[in-house]
């Protein structure tokens, strides 16, 4: 069945999921939007969509999504609800917002017009260079839905359309959830980024081309197999490459230290759990790893 859609917000995700929902076959009726900037790329990708005040649109709609920042949802839910005035969603309504973060809280105040609630995330990144690549990227995607009983079927159908895959989420997890995807997304990105600068600085040309087939393997291998998939001198208990590695890093950049010797603790510890590392060989990095806390 198609669904009359609203979307509030048309930053990166808001883009993405309107495009692709409309793609989907849903009749995306309006958007609201505040900047200039957000009112153009509406009109560029969604030509057909109305652009309307919050509460104006949520009397309109089946399922009304706020695509706003995470911090803005609480007060653009009470402009939703818009308690005491006109318009505000009709009962029924189903009202979702895309952040990992948040659960149901923020959305709290469109109960009070008989609405219900959804929080809908696709776990993937949606760069908002090009809508249309990014609504076709939701293909494939898992999203981590937290939804009101009466909203669940909705949100698993609206996931289905976009061609994703649903998991549910308790709403008392949804900050350990939203840790862990961040955990393993952005900081991703940052030690990339922070491996890629180190080779820079011994004269290695296009290092991100030097470390792009490895860090594919590592994370293939990783994903596929679990910690058994580890390499390197955790792995297999090279203290002393450990501790050179310290030396040459507080000299070189003392910067990433915190994180080697951070993420060489969770891989020994990890390793160790798993029977993959000896206790009497993590006991020695851990030491090795003690000495850079001492420098
Ligand atoms: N991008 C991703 O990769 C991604 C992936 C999964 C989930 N999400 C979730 O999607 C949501 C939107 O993120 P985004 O990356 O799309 O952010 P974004 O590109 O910064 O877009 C945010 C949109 O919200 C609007 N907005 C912000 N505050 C507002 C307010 N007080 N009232 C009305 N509109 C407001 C902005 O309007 P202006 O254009 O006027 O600034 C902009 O259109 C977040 O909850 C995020 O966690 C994002």
């Amino acid at each position: 069945m198609q669904l009359d859609i609203g979307v509030v917000g048309f930053g990166r995700a808001g883009a993405a999921v309107a495009v692709a929902l409309a793609d989907a076959g849903h009749r995306l009726v309006g958007v609201s939007v505040r900047s200039a900037a957000a009112a153009e790329r509406a009109e560029r990708w969604l030509p057909a969509a109305q652009h309307l005040p919050v509460a104006e649109l949520a009397t309109r709609v089946d399922v009304l999504v706020l695509a706003v920042s995470d911090d803005a949802l609480g007060p653009v839910a009470v402009t939703v609800a818009h308690p005491g005035g006109p318009g505000g969603p009709r009962p029924g309504t189903v009202v979702a917002h895309l952040s990992g973060r948040h659960g149901l809280g923020p959305l709290t105040p469109v109960v009070a017009r008989g609405a219900y609630r959804a929080a809908i995330h696709p776990i993937m990144s949606l760069a908002g260079l090009d809508p249309a690549a990014d609504a076709g990227r939701l293909r494939g995607t898992t999203f981590g839905v937290t939804a009101d009983p009466a909203a669940t079927p909705v949100a698993r159908r609206l996931v289905a359309d976009l061609g994703g895959r649903t998991v549910e989420v308790p709403d008392e997890a949804r900050t350990i959830y939203h840790a862990a995807i961040v955990l393993g997304a952005n900081y991703l990105a940052a030690l990339a980024g922070a491996a890629a600068d180190l080779l820079t600085g011994v004269g290695i040309d296009d290092a991100r081309a030097a470390l792009a087939p490895l860090l594919r393997v590592s994370l293939d291998n990783a994903l596929r197999d679990g910690d058994a998939a580890t390499t390197g001198p955790v792995r297999r208990g090279d203290a002393g490459t450990v501790a050179a590695h310290l030396a040459a890093l507080l000299a070189a950049e003392p910067t990433v230290v915190p994180a080697y010797v951070s993420l060489a603790r969770l891989a020994a510890q990890r390793l160790e759990t798993s029977g993959l590392l000896a206790a009497p060989a993590a006991a020695t990095l851990r030491a090795a790893l003690d000495g850079a806390d001492r420098a």
